[in-house]
């Protein structure tokens, strides 16, 4: 049966390793495995020291603890506790040889068809198309366009649980908008979810990039039994060739049933990831620092790039996550992502692959290279279009 085309990774297969400037990444700035121990107060022995066995499926007792107390009170994750919060044991994690392999499973594991899915679109690819794929009745909770920003609309999602739906899948903060709910907002939705009585898969992958001192929102798994939450190490900690990923999943026949499907996948997670993982978590609070002042950086940056160009651009400063989707306003978008590629180096995600209107791209601000690509871009457009240029 065939699945819809990994539109995103297809274009990343294509430009990543070959266009110097990815204006449009959606992870941070990585690091050394040397770094990354040293940070973390571990030593490069202790890895050389490291036996390659099989693991534990449901992930290392040790590593399963450390994420477990990330949603636990003190953390030091501004982990926002309220009194009623539920609590997260290592029981309930499951460590992922991916963060794409538990959305995969999760919806190999949650759904049959026929199920009802309402996805909050746009999405990162899988998680509406492998939903599409498995229940073949997916409806799209379509975030909205503002003059300035995004928006979300709850009457419109409480129309589309009461089709009978069974899971809601979201993101915060959202990839590829930046939206990032307020708290009550937050509370509203996870209140319409247990008004219908869904799932709620929550992929949480870029929580901890708040920005401009927006507060973290609690995690969806202490506020709602039903709540399934995916995070991992590739985006807030820049550590994306770790493939490490966890899944919080509380109902214990689900996770069973889960690990089942893993089995036919991974079986378990590798042992240099585990350990490097726990390194990871380990320098949390630095790594996270480092990053969201990456991109704050890189925003201001931006600020002035698209002040330069008012005619070309309409700007949507994302609230939190590391990319942003920018209205680009020339004709044959996606061509245009292809060609600027080619002749430029610089690479914008059409928004055609994203499967959203194809007058917008999304943007990346997570790497250090940022100004060196937009200056980059900046002469391709001056040297293409002087007129679009703010005479400012
Ligand atoms: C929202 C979201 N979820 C999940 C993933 C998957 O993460 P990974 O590529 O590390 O498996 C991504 C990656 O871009 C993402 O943006």
């Amino acid at each position: 049966m065939q699945i819809a085309p990994f539109a995103i990774e297809q274009f990343f297969a294509e430009y990543e390793f070959s266009t110097p400037y990815l204006l449009c990444a959606s992870d941070c700035e990585t690091m050394t495995v040397a770094e990354l121990l040293r940070l973390a107060e571990m030593s490069l022995s202790e890895l050389g020291d490291l036996r390659l066995h099989y693991t534990d499926s449901q992930g290392s007792s040790d590593l399963r603890a450390l994420i477990a107390a990330q949603y636990g009170a003190g953390n030091g994750r501004i982990e926002p506790q309220s009194p009623n919060a539920l609590p997260v044991t290592a029981a309930d994690i499951v460590v992922l040889t991916a963060p794409e392999e538990g959305i995969y499973l999760l919806m190999r594991t949650l759904l049959e068809p026929g199920d009802h899915v309402v996805v909050l679109t746009p999405a990162y690819n899988s998680l509406l198309n492998v939903a599409e794929h498995v229940s073949g009745n997916v409806s799209r909770w379509q975030i909205q366009a503002t003059a300035v920003g995004w928006q979300l609309d709850l009457d419109e999602l409480d129309r589309l649980l009461a089709a009978g739906a069974k899971l809601l899948i979201v993101n915060f903060p959202h990839n590829p908008t930046g939206l990032l709910p307020g708290a009550e907002e937050f509370e509203a939705i996870i209140a319409l979810a247990q008004k219908h009585d869904v799932w709620l898969f929550c992929d949480e992958m870029y929580r901890g990039l708040e920005l401009g001192g927006r507060e973290t929102l609690p995690s969806a798994v202490t506020r709602y039994e039903k709540a399934i939450v995916l995070a991992g190490l590739s985006k807030v900690h820049g550590l994306p060739g770790l493939r490490s990923g966890w899944l919080v999943l509380r109902d214990a026949q689900l996770r069973a049933d889960f690990i089942n499907w893993k089995h036919y996948t991974t079986i378990c997670p590798p042992s240099p990831s585990e350990f490097l993982a726990l390194a990871g978590l380990r320098a949390q609070a630095q790594l996270t620092a480092r990053n969201r002042h990456i991109i704050e950086t890189n925003l201001e940056t931006a600020d002035s790039f698209f002040a330069r160009w008012p005619g070309l651009f309409t700007w949507r400063r994302p609230q939190a996550g590391s990319v942003a989707l920018v209205e680009l306003h020339t004709p044959a978008v996606t061509a245009y992502c292809h060609t600027l590629a080619r002749e430029a180096g610089v690479l914008l995600l059409p928004g055609e692959y994203i499967d959203y209107a194809a007058q917008f791209v999304r943007w990346g601000f997570g790497r250090v290279d940022f100004a060196q690509g937009l200056a980059q871009y900046d002469a391709y457009l001056q040297q293409s279009m002087p007129s679009a240029a703010n005479a400012d």
